[in-house]
C-alpha cells in the first residue's frame, strides 16, 4: 500500500469540465464526521473499533454513490479508499454491478521512498486529519498509517476485473479489461498527471486594431498600444519567470504571434488555440450583431456556453478542441501561452474549477499575465499588470451592445473583478493588490486534500 499520487479531484475536475457528471467519494471524510483526527493505531487492522468504524464509513460513502447515480444524474463516481484487499473489491464489485454499473479500479503502486515522503509532505500535511499539527509529525504518523494499511494490502491482479495499475507515478502501466471510452480517458488523464512543480503563464494578445474599433473575430495586426504590450512583456515575466525553460505557445494568429515578438523563448504555433470562431458574426461589432441578428445576439445571453454562432462555434465546441493542449499541459512543463479572450477562458476554468455557467463571463483583461501554479490542493495564481491602457472587450450579460472605442478603459477594478469572483466561489486571496507596477494579484484555491490509492472508479 503506497499513498496516492493521482488526484481524484483533479479527474473530478476534468471530467467536469468535459461536461461528464462526476463526484468523489472519499471514505475518510465520511469516516473523519465520528473520528476527526485519528492517530495511526486508529488504522491498526487490530484496532477492533477503528475497524468498525472504517467500515461503516466505506459503506455509508459507497451508498451515497450509489444513490447519487440512480437519482441525481451521476455518470462517473469515484470512490476514494483505502482497504486495498481482494475481498473488499469482489464487495464493490458485487455492491455496483448489482445496480448495473461498470467498475474500474486504479492502483497507485510507489515504491520509491523519496516520492513517498515527497507526495506525504505535499499533500498529507494539509489534509483535514492532520491540521494545525507539526508536519514533521503529521508525515511519521501518516508514514506509519501506510504501514498498517501495507499489513492487509493485495495487489489488484484479478484477471476479471477492469483495473489500471500506475507504477511509479507512470513510470509503469498496467491496464486490464478496460471496456468503454470514458475508462481510456480517465486511464489517459491518469498518466498525464505528475507531481513535479511547474506553472503556466497566460496572456491575451496585445490590444489589436479590431479590439480598437470593437469588432470580433478577424485576423488583425496589434495597435500601437497592443505593440507596446508586446514590448513590455518580456519584463512583465522576467520577474517570475527567472532562468526556467519555458515554452510559448501562440494560436496561428498575427495578433497573437506578434505580441510574443520581443520573447526568447522556443516557440510553438497551435491552430487549437486560435480564437472561437464567430461564424457570420466575424469581423461584426456586437452593435451591429445586436441589429443583424437579434435573437442570436439574446440566445447567446441566455446559454452562452452553448450558444453556438452561426456557421461557427460555441465555449463547449472549444472546450472539444482544447482537450489535446489541456493534456499536454498536465505532462508539466512549464509553459506560457498567448491567445485568445474565449479560449483563456476555457483553459483558466479548467485549472481554477470554474463552473460552466460562469466560464463565459469571466473578464480576462487585456495587457495582465496570469500565473496560475497547480498544486496537489488546487491552483495558485498571481496576476502581473502592464501598465499599459487598452479597450476592455467585456460585455455584461444582457446589456446592449455599446462598449468598445477609446473610453473604456481598463481600470483597477476590473483587474480585480475575477478575483472577487473567485472569492464568492470560496477562493481564498491571499495578497490584495500591490501598489507598484507591475500589479500581482494572488489568490489561491483550497481544495480538499487528495485520497488515497486503490480507488475505484465507477463509470456508469
Ligand atoms: C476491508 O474489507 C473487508 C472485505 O470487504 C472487510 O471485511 C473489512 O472489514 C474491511 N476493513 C475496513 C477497515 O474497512
Ligand atoms: C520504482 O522505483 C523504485 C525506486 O527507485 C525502483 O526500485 C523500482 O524498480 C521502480 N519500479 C518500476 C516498475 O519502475
Amino acid at each position: 500500500m503506497v499513498p496516492g499520487i493521482v488526484s481524484y479531484l483533479l479527474l473530478v475536475r476534468y471530467l467536469k469540465w468535459l461536461s461528464v457528471n462526476a463526484k468523489s467519494f472519499n471514505v475518510g471524510s465520511y469516516r473523519r464526521a465520528d473520528t476527526p483526527q485519528p492517530t495511526a493505531d486508529f488504522f491498526d487492522t487490530g484496532n477492533a473499533e477503528g475497524e468498525r468504524l472504517r467500515r461503516a464509513a466505506a459503506e455509508a460513502a459507497v451508498h451515497d454513490m450509489l444513490h447519487w447515480f440512480e437519482h441525481e444524474g451521476g455518470h462517473v463516481g469515484i470512490l476514494d479508499a483505502t482497504n486495498s484487499t481482494r475481498s473488499r473489491r469482489a464487495w464493490i464489485e458485487e455492491r455496483c454491478k448489482s445496480k448495473g454499473y461498470d467498475v474500474m479500479f486504479v492502483e497507485s503502486k510507489c515504491d520509491d521512498e523519496e516520492l513517498i515522503m515527497n507526495n506525504i509532505l505535499e499533500v498529507k500535511t494539509t489534509s483535514p486529519d492532520y491540521i494545525g499539527q507539526d508536519p514533521e509529525v503529521a508525515a511519521r504518523d501518516f508514514r506509519d498509517r501506510i504501514r498498517n494499511y501495507e499489513k492487509v494490502y493485495e495487489t489488484i491482479d484479478e484477471p476479471h476485473l477492469t483495473y489500471v495499475k500506475l507504477i511509479n507515478v507512470s513510470s509503469q502501466v498496467i491496464i486490464n479489461q478496460v471496456s468503454n471510452y470514458l475508462q481510456t480517458r480517465i486511464i489517459y488523464f491518469a498518466m498525464n498527471l505528475h507531481i513535479t512543480p511547474r506553472s503556466i503563464w497566460l496572456s491575451r494578445h496585445g490590444e489589436s486594431e479590431f479590439n480598437v474599433l470593437g469588432k470580433l473575430g478577424g485576423d488583425a495586426n496589434l495597435s500601437p498600444r497592443g505593440m507596446a504590450y508586446a514590448e513590455a512583456l518580456p519584463g512583465l515575466v522576467k520577474g517570475s519567470v527567472g532562468n526556467k525553460d519555458i515554452t510559448l505557445w501562440t494560436s496561428t494568429m498575427k495578433r497573437t504571434i506578434q505580441t510574443v515578438k520581443h520573447l526568447n523563448y522556443p516557440k510553438k504555433q497551435w491552430k487549437a488555440l486560435d480564437e472561437l470562431d464567430a461564424g457570420v458574426c466575424d469581423g461584426l461589432t456586437y452593435e451591429e450583431i445586436e441589429k443583424k441578428y437579434p435573437e442570436d445576439f439574446r440566445a447567446r445571453d441566455d446559454d452562452k456556453y452553448n450558444y453556438r454562432y452561426q456557421a461557427g462555434e460555441s465555449y463547449r465546441d472549444v472546450v472539444i478542441r482544447l482537450e489535446p493542449i489541456i493534456m499536454e499541459m498536465e505532462r508539466g512543463s512549464d509553459i506560457m501561452v498567448v491567445t485568445h479572450q474565449a479560449i483563456l477562458r476555457c483553459i483558466y476554468a479548467y485549472f481554477m474549477n470554474v463552473p460552466q455557467d460562469q466560464s463565459p463571463w469571466m473578464e480576462i483583461p487585456l495587457h495582465t499575465v496570469i500565473k496560475l501554479t497547480p498544486r496537489a490542493y488546487g491552483t495558485q495564481e498571481e496576476r502581473f499588470k502592464a501598465n499599459i491602457p487598452a479597450v476592455s472587450t467585456f460585455r455584461a450579460k444582457y446589456t446592449s451592445a455599446n462598449m468598445g472605442g477609446e473610453t473604456a478603459i481598463v481600470d483597477a477594478e476590473r483587474v480585480k473583478s475575477p478575483i472577487a469572483r473567485a472569492q464568492a466561489n470560496g477562493v481564498t486571496t491571499i495578497n490584495g493588490d500591490v501598489e507598484a507596477a507591475p500589479q500581482k494579484v494572488e489568490a489561491i484555491s483550497v481544495a480538499e486534500s487528495l485520497g488515497l490509492n486503490d480507488d475505484t472508479v465507477v463509470v456508469e
